[in-house]
């Protein structure tokens, strides 16, 4: 299927690792010029580094904190630059629970640095790129939520706030800029297993004494993803480059979940 993103140029936030590398390397497929925006330069260079040694396409890194509006501007302000017009933006920056235990228990500080983080984040990049992005129909923004926020996932309550917060927004969003010709959709993804869920997994087993697989196994059918197994990051980016591409031009406003089925809430 022609996808019409060749030459493109799309902004990943968190594009370093996990989903948002994933997504890099799928846009990357497609022949999309590349900015890639996160706090790691070090690791910003070297995924930049696999993507130029797999793809001919331009990939430009920015070192970035997406909870400082000035770091952003600069950010925006660099990537132009090299690469005028926009086409795609993904908002994916977010990351693992910063602790398991109580959250209604966390200080204001805290809390204001997860939503800062995701949800306000998001707003941020989307203002400052948002001048700059495509109007001929081809320009596309994509919020990765997360199941945290169509659903209770035990202490996650600052990932269920952004979570949810993004589906709602990106239908605010899709309404505001329909005008401009951009569509705006999320995609809200499962379990999915990045470095640091591998990490979680691992960890999990040893603390209930099995192996990382009888644990995922177990975990999988007691949570209710139907599939029975966790996803890949690939398997959201298929789904992110699809949106991305002019095939997708009529979906706007959706939340589309890439859960294997969690959301059906299956019970055993
Ligand atoms: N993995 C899952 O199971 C899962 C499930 C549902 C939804 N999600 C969502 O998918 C997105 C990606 O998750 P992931 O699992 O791929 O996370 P990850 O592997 O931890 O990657 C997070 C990315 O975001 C960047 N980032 C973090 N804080 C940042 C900041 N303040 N400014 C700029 N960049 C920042 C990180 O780079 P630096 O640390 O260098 O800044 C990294 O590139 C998140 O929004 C997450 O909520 C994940």
């Amino acid at each position: 299927m022609e996808l019409g993103l060749e030459g493109r140029t799309a902004v990943i936030t968190g594009g370093s690792k996990g989903i948002g590398k994933a997504i890099a390397l799928g846009l990357a497929a497609e022949g999309c010029h590349l900015v890639l925006l996160a706090r790691g330069q070090e690791l910003l260079d070297a995924t930049a580094e696999e993507i130029r040694g797999r793809f001919d396409v331009g990939v430009l890194t920015v070192s970035a904190d997406i909870r400082e509006a000035d770091s952003v501007k600069a950010a925006a302000a660099r990537a132009v630059e090299r690469f005028p017009t926009v086409h795609v933006l993904v908002n994916n920056a977010g990351g693992p629970i910063k602790r398991m235990d109580r959250q209604i228990e966390w200080s204001d500080t805290d809390w204001v640095d997860d939503i800062n983080l995701k949800m306000i984040g998001m707003l941020r990049v989307t203002q400052a790129f948002l001048p700059h992005m495509a109007r001929d129909g081809s320009g596309r923004i994509i919020n990765i939520s997360g199941i945290a926020g169509t659903s209770v996932l035990g202490p996650a309550l600052t990932h269920g706030f952004n979570n949810s917060a993004m589906i709602h927004v990106t239908g605010y969003m899709a309404a505001d800029m329909a005008k401009e010709n951009i569509t705006v959709n999320a995609v809200v993804p499962g379990l999915i297993g990045t470095e640091w869920r591998q990490a979680w997994a691992e960890n999990m087993g040893k603390q209930l004494n099995k192996t990382t697989e009888e644990f995922l196994d177990e975990y999988c059918k007691r949570i209710g993803i139907i599939s029975g197994r966790w996803g890949s990051p690939e398997e959201v980016m298929d789904t992110v480059v699809f949106l991305a591409s002019d095939r997708a031009r009529y979906i706007n406003g959706a939340q589309i979940a890439v859960d294997g089925g969690y959301g059906v809430n299956a019970r055993a």
